[in-house]
């Protein structure tokens, strides 16, 4: 057991009750020291009795400690003043003149002259007393109980003190009174019941109140919890994950071999960014290349095509991919090399990059979620149909869908949700087909057809969690608290059709 706590027994042992307050005072230590002392006082048994005790107290702030040193900054004022006064411009140079100007002035302290060219501030009376400093300095003792409430109003008012609520205990010799502290068991050991001495020991109570130590752990952000969760979908409607980790692409997958023309504003340095080194892929199927080329040139497969001159030099730009669109298009090509075609269905989720104005709701960097199914003859029917399902476990159940246009899908879709909370529809992917032209070059049988969808994964985060700003989620600003403390993320997956 400490020292103080033994101290505290000693005291107790001649008078009916103190409280740790002046147990503070008469030991000289910290209030919160003789408070811990207690505590393991109390964790050995009911040596003493504790009665809680909050008592409102006044509490002088810095400032008024510092009026307590060096005057009131009206007295000041008064003080700087020489007999013959003072120019006011001059006066107003010392620290808080202006407060102490005013205060003066109102104790009728001082006047100003303004007789002469410049006004000059005189003395009103020849001494003062610097009431707001005594009193502080009465409050600072604990012997401000004389002062007048009017006084004390104003004082907290102008910050000089404040009113604090004190916690203290009243301390009574307990039924188990004793100076002496057994130490108390924590652990049954094997020994003690081997010898039964157990029997005369005292143990330590369970405080089952104690805080747990946090965990020291990574946590994880809001995103990847919806990650997650948008992942396990997938997972349950039985789609396999494509291999994403390529940020770095080049253009003729991202582009040409989704049948975008080489012209497409897309593919511009105001949208895409471009890498510089290395500036340029070289590694491309040829054959397949060459019918993306004919293909965007002078059609086939049914199609005119675009009928302009495909070049390979600008196949070959590399840059930061545009959309994870482009992982599909390799995952489909290698569908179409295996000898003979199986249903797939596909996903994934990971970022893409667009050279995007950053505002509330854009950033340069975000995530796609992407899905995919090729099988035989599909139509726009299944299309419409897995997005019920899938939405229905994200817990959306009001879809509407919008035609749209995008250089690799047709017919192509957005879609759109109704949002209950915002009570507006909102856009929440787009969709669509994927075209002859895109899939016949690759080699696919004919009659395969590939649905495909894409949707961001920042837009329902910040619906989920309430993110107005998606620099409050992602970049420099990020609270960590914000991560740490942000719930895990459940998608109602059993919403009712
Ligand atoms: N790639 C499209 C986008 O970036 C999304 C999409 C994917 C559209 C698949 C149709 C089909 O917005």
């Amino acid at each position: 057991m400490s020292e103080l706590s033994e101290k505290i027994l000693k005291y107790l042992l001649h008078i009916d009750e103190v409280n740790t307050l002046d147990l503070a005072a008469a030991f000289k230590e910290d209030h919160q020291k003789i408070v811990g002392a207690l505590k393991s006082i109390q964790a050995n048994g009911e040596l003493v009795t504790a009665e809680q005790i909050s008592e409102n107290k006044l509490e002088v702030s810095g400032e008024g400690k510092s009026i307590i040193q060096n005057g009131s900054y009206e007295a000041n004022i008064f003080n700087n003043i020489p007999d013959d006064g003072i120019a006011q411009a001059d006066l107003m140079k010392i620290p808080n003149a202006k407060i102490g100007f005013s205060k003066a002035m109102s104790a009728g302290w001082v006047l100003v002259d303004k007789s002469g060219n410049t006004p000059l501030v005189k003395k009103k009376v020849s001494e003062i007393t610097d009431a707001v400093q005594l009193n502080l300095k009465l409050i600072d003792s604990g012997a401000g109980g004389d002062i007048s409430n009017k006084e004390k109003q104003e004082y907290k008012k102008r910050k000089l003190i404040q009113e604090v609520v004190i916690k203290s205990f009243l301390l009574k010799k307990g039924p188990e009174f004793s100076l002496e502290l057994k130490k108390l068991e924590t652990d049954l050991t094997t020994d003690m019941l081997l010898a039964g001495s157990w029997k005369d020991l005292k143990f330590k109570e369970y405080n089952f109140d104690a805080l747990g130590v946090p965990p020291e752990c990574g946590y994880l952000h809001p995103l990847l919890k919806v990650r997650s969760e948008f992942r396990q979908i997938f997972l349950e409607m039985g789609f396999s994950e494509m291999p994403t980790n390529n940020y770095i692409e080049n253009s003729f997958w991202n582009f040409d071999a989704l049948f975008q023309p080489q012209q497409h504003p897309a593919r511009d340095a105001h949208d895409t960014f471009f890498i510089s080194n290395p500036k340029i892929s070289n590694k491309f199927p040829q054959e397949y290349l060459k019918r993306v080329q004919t293909v965007h040139s002078i059609g086939g497969y049914g199609s005119d095509g675009y009928g302009y001159d495909w070049r390979i030099e600008e196949a070959q730009k590399n840059l930061l991919r545009t959309h994870t669109t482009a992982v599909s298009a390799r995952m489909l090509y290698q569908i179409a090399q295996q000898e003979s075609f199986t249903p797939t269905k596909l996903f994934s989720i990971d970022k893409v990059f667009r050279n995007e104005t950053l505002d509330a709701t854009h950033l340069a960097e975000f995530h796609q979620v992407e899905g995919v199914i090729a099988d035989y003859n599909l139509t726009l029917g299944d299309l419409i149909g897995v997005f019920t399902e899938f939405f229905k476990k994200l817990g959306i159940t009001e879809l509407e869908f919008k035609p749209a246009y995008n250089p690799y899908t047709e017919p192509s879709m957005e879609i759109f949700c109704f949002h209950p909370g915002l009570e507006k529809w909102i856009e929440i992917g787009n969709s669509g087909i994927f075209r002859p032209e895109m899939l016949l070059p690759m080699g696919l049988p004919e009659d395969v057809c590939v649905l495909a969808w894409g949707l961001s994964l920042e837009r329902p985060t910040m619906i989920k969690y309430g993110f107005n700003n998606i620099r409050d989620l992602v970049g420099p600003k990020v609270d960590i608290d914000m991560v740490q403390k942000s719930p895990i993320c459940r998608l109602d997956k059993s919403a009712k059709k």
